[in-house]
Formats: structure tokens, sequence, C-alpha cells
């Protein structure tokens, strides 16, 4: 008889994949999008659970920046994660996608200083690491851009405070039926705040070299681990991003720090916004200091998708705008269908009919 070789199984965006304890039936997963139509008590709506209802074909559904607490908030009406409300809100959402075969882990987003006051609770302060506001414009109730607050910088002892909010928050989410929760370090938001050596001028153990930069993000997903298990957490990060006014002096070195520091703690995944930079490449960056699960976004078509799980750069791929206006996106993969095109104008509410360009884009017939 003669040894036969078994032909290596070249995996698909349609082949069953697990990021920790999260089965996912495909790797298409939805990204997170903020889409500011939660409730008055920042709960998310009926409408939000038809919306993800309707997308739950995707492996896994991250759901949109969704606050630790009042404080978190930047923009109108996100939902929140701190009150019996949203977490009975959020039952309803996940028990529509896992009705529908889909799993969904709660994106933890806390803006610190990228926010407008008139967004949030008047009691609820903008903080940030330091007091440097951040610049450019954010919407406020009325749509309007606005300039965002200058924050006051939090004491030492108010960032335990705030790792334990996302603590809570992943409890929270956990006992909404949640599948896990993605710590949200992107876009220019508190994590990526402290991680960035120009938004983060501290003297404390949170500021300065790398090793304490890092330091926030660590423990938060050291207390979220201890919460719900270090395989049902993971993390959103885009080195080398300015957006939200970043501009670290050397992201390669922070996020090599990072990255090594988490390397051991057998997180779920990591979610990478791959930016096509000239100074260095975030995805070999990430691919020399993490070995575990990635999920890679940004601008892919679904030939690009299917090439990066193929060649093995990535276990699954993230969409965001396809997602809006496709909420069959898998089934329109499979079948090779054509894609629709999304609406900007309704990406966000504001034009008076909530539902426009949410629950209204048609399944391919
Ligand atoms: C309307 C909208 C809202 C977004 N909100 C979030 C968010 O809440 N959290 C986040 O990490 N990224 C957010 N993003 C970024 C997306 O997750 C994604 O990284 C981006 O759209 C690029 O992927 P794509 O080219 O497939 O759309 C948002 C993007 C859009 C279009």
């Amino acid at each position: 008889m003669t040894a036969q070789t078994k032909e290596p199984v070249v995996p698909t965006l349609l082949t069953p994949v697990r990021l920790g304890a999260i089965a996912l039936r495909n790797r298409i997963v939805m990204a997170p999008m903020t889409r500011d139509r939660a409730g008055p008590q920042d709960e998310p709506t009926d409408l939000m659970v038809d919306y993800y209802r309707q997308r739950a074909g995707a492996g896994l559904i991250v759901t949109e920046g969704t606050q630790p607490s009042p404080a978190g908030k930047g923009y109108w009406r996100p939902p929140d994660i701190h009150s019996d409300t949203q977490i009975e809100g959020w039952r309803k959402v996940a028990d529509a996608v896992h009705a529908g075969g889909g799993a969904m882990v709660m994106q933890l987003m806390h803006c610190g200083r990228a926010s407008v006051g008139a967004n949030k609770d008047p009691a609820a302060e903008t903080i940030a690491p330091s007091a440097l506001p951040s610049g450019g414009r954010i919407p406020g109730p009325d749509g309007d851009p606005q300039e965002p607050d200058t924050p006051r910088a939090l004491t030492t002892e108010e960032i335990s405070g705030i790792v334990a909010e996302y603590a809570q928050a992943a409890t929270n989410a956990r006992s909404a039926g949640l599948d896990g929760v993605e710590l949200h370090c992107a876009s220019g938001y508190l994590p990526m705040q402290l991680l960035s050596s120009n938004s983060n001028l501290r003297t404390d153990r949170y500021g300065g070299s790398a090793a304490n930069r890092i330091r926030f993000v660590v423990e938060t997903l050291h207390a979220l681990a201890d919460r719900i298990g270090a395989d049902r957490v993971g993390f959103r990060i885009c080195p080398g991003h300015d957006i939200n006014g970043m501009n670290d002096a050397d992201p390669q070195e922070t996020y090599a720090a990072l990255l090594k520091a988490v390397a051991p703690m057998d997180l779920a995944y990591l979610h990478l916004i791959h930016l096509r930079l000239t100074s260095f490449d975030p995805l070999a960056l990430v691919k020399a200091h993490w070995p575990g699960p990635i999920i890679l976004n940004n601008s892919m078509s679904l030939d690009d998708a299917e090439a990066i799980v193929a060649q093995g750069p990535a276990d699954a791929v993230s969409f965001g705008r396809h997602f809006v206006s496709n909420p069959d996106l898998v089934e329109r993969f499979r079948h090779g269908h054509p894609l629709a095109k999304l609406n900007r104008q309704t990406l966000y509410t504001g034009l008076g009919d909530d539902r426009r360009g949410y629950t209204d884009y048609p399944a391919f017939v």
C-alpha cells in the first residue's frame, strides 16, 4: 500500500472558523458601524433589532461602537451598555442574530476627547489622557459639525475606574447574550489616545515610554478577560492612522510593544484596520508580533477577501460599507450576485426617518 498524501484544504470565505470560543459559520464579518439610531435612554430599539437580524448571515457581527459609560459618549444617539434598559435592548438584538444562525460581539467604545458635550448627559464629563482637544469636527444633536470639547486630563486613580467600567460593560454584554466583546483601540478614541504619543503627555505610569502608553489597553484587556474569558475578547487597532488628531511619533514601536504584551493572553482575535502606509506595513507588523487569529478590514472587495483567507494572512475579513447596503452580503457572495450601492446621506440618522438607509436596503431577488 502506498502512503496517501492529503491535499491541504484551502479555506474560502464560506469555510467555518473559530475565533477563541466563538464559532463562525463563515469568515465574512460585519465590521462595527456607528449608525446613531439608539433610543432615548441610549438603548437598542426594535428598529436596531431588525437591522442586525437582516445581517445575521454574517459569520460574526461586531456591533456598532457601544459606550461603557455616559462619559464615553461622543456622538449623537449611539447605544450604551451600562443600564438594565440597555441590557434588555441588546438581549433582543443578540437573540435575533442567534436565531438567524449568526454570532455577535459588542464593540466597546469610549470616545474620550473625541466628544461633543451637547451629545451626552450634561453630568458626563469629557475626559482624556491629557487636556488636549482632538481637533476636527463632530456632529452635534442637530447634525451640524461642532468643535469637540477640550477634555479634562484623567487622574491616575480615575484610570482604574475606567478600566472597571469596561469590565462591567463586558459582563453586561454577556448577560445580554452577546458572544463576546471587542475593545475599540482604533480611530482616535480613548484607548488610542492613550497609545499615541501626541495625545498622551502624561508623566505617570500611563504616559511617556511605549511600555507606559500601552498599559491602559493591556490592563483593560486583562480586566475584560478576567470577567468573561480571554477567548471571548478581541481588540481592534489601526497602527499609523492619523484619524481624530492621532500622530504617534513611532507607531511601530508602540504597537510592537502592545502586541508582544498581549500575545500570551490567548485572546479571541485581533481586528486590524489595514492602512496602506508608505512608512511601514501594519499587517507585516501584526504578523511579526501576534500569533493569534486575525480579522482584516478596510476597503476590501469580495475577491480581495477570498484571496486573503485562501493565502492565510488573516482568518476572516470584515466588511463595513458593503454590509450597510447589502444585508444579504453572504448570500450575494455565495451566488455571485452584484452588490448594491450605499447612500452616504443616510449613514447616520438625521433625515427624519430612521428606517431610511438602515433597514430598507432589500435582499437580492
Ligand atoms: C457609517 C460608519 C460607521 C462606522 N463606525 C465605526 C465604529 O463604530 N467602530 C469602528 O471601529 N469602526 C467604525 N467604522 C469603520 C468600519 O468598521 C470600517 O473599518 C470601515 O468602514 C472600512 O471598512 P469597509 O471599507 O469595508 O467599509 C465605521 C464606518 C462607517 C462607514
